[in-house]
């Protein structure tokens, strides 16, 4: 049964060594945007708002920080451009919208939001996404916006490097700032309804036209009233290969677990089906939060059953 009366939510900002939060700087940076947030996403709740609306706004709110790899923080393609993913789930009926491969949308997850509540399907991409953003209004944003002085460096690193690279990329624990960026929301109402939001700019470097996990559903997000709310930062390949966030959700429909132990078993699976890399965040049905990785760190934060902040790499 669900704990009706209390709310739970939780946000991630990415996964990875993360070895630029060893500066102590960029470390409060980092927490002081998540616990900022985390506590707009506490208003949302406790003002009666649904879970829906907490991770729309707190999706939202990360995708301005140009600290993050989604929104204005995204990260630059092999062609130099921006194209983003998002998508967002309701885990009272499974409604859910999507966009992928969107370019000059200042947050694809109010994009992802409107192909849920105004179209008659789930996921729009590239030209028809941004078509249908133009008839709801959703505004645009100029290139400039997108393109922060770290992000052209990066592209210029990976092209040199002749490689593909993840936002603050290298496997090797020897790599400055290995991080597989994405940002995300789960949240828990006072209602016992849960919702799940991700939104990313993908990989740097990235082939054109290439979706990670992010968008689909299943793979980066998921969220049903009946087992939890799921979002997964990492290679999105991985999360892909292994429908990710509805494994976790099934560990709970079927084996009867808990976010705990649902999250274990996931990223056990993970790991040893193909050495995915990595974590996730997630809220089950009774407002517990769980989150696991497989990375060095992940940034993130929590609220649960309506306690105290938490926020952490
Ligand atoms: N998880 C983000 C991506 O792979 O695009």
């Amino acid at each position: 049964m669900a704990r009706i009366g209390t709310y739970s939510i939780m946000v991630h900002g990415g996964a990875g060594a993360l070895n630029n939060v060893n500066d102590s700087r960029t470390a409060v940076r980092y927490l002081e945007s998540l616990r900022r947030i985390l506590e707009h996403g506490r208003d949302v709740l406790t003002l009666g708002g649904s879970a829906l609306q907490a991770v729309e706004a707190c999706a939202t709110l990360l995708e301005d920080d140009p600290l993050f790899n989604a929104g204005c923080g995204s990260v630059l393609n092999e062609a130099g451009k921006v194209e983003m993913d998002a998508a967002i789930m309701n885990g009272h009926d499974l409604s859910a919208g999507a966009v992928a491969g969107v370019s000059d949308i200042t947050n694809p997850i109010q994009l992802a939001r409107r192909v849920m509540s105004h179209s008659k399907h789930v996921m729009l991409v590239g030209e028809g996404a941004l078509r249908f953003a133009d008839s709801c209004e959703i505004p645009r944003a100029p290139k400039e916006y997108f393109f922060t002085p770290q992000r052209v460096a990066q592209l210029e690193e990976a092209r040199a490097k002749g490689s593909m690279i993840l936002d603050h990329d290298g496997t090797d624990e020897q790599s400055d700032d290995q991080k597989y960026g994405t940002i995300g929301a789960v949240a828990f109402d006072l209602q016992g309804n849960l919702a799940a939001a991700t939104s990313t700019g993908g990989i740097v470097n990235k082939r054109l036209g290439r979706v990670g996990d992010s968008p689909i559903l299943g793979a980066g997000v998921y969220a049903d009233n009946e087992t939890c709310a799921v979002s997964a930062t990492g290679y999105g390949e991985d999360f892909m290969r292994t429908v990710f966030a509805k494994t976790i959700s099934d560990y709970i429909a079927m084996q009867g677990m808990n976010a705990g132990t649902a999250t274990h078993a996931g990223i056990e699976y993970l790991q040893r089906r193909v050495h995915g890399r990595g974590g996730v965040i997630v809220v089950d049905r009774q407002g517990n939060c769980a989150s696991g990785f497989t990375t060095k760190r992940m940034i993130h934060g929590w609220i649960e059953h309506g306690g105290s902040t938490v926020v952490r790499f």
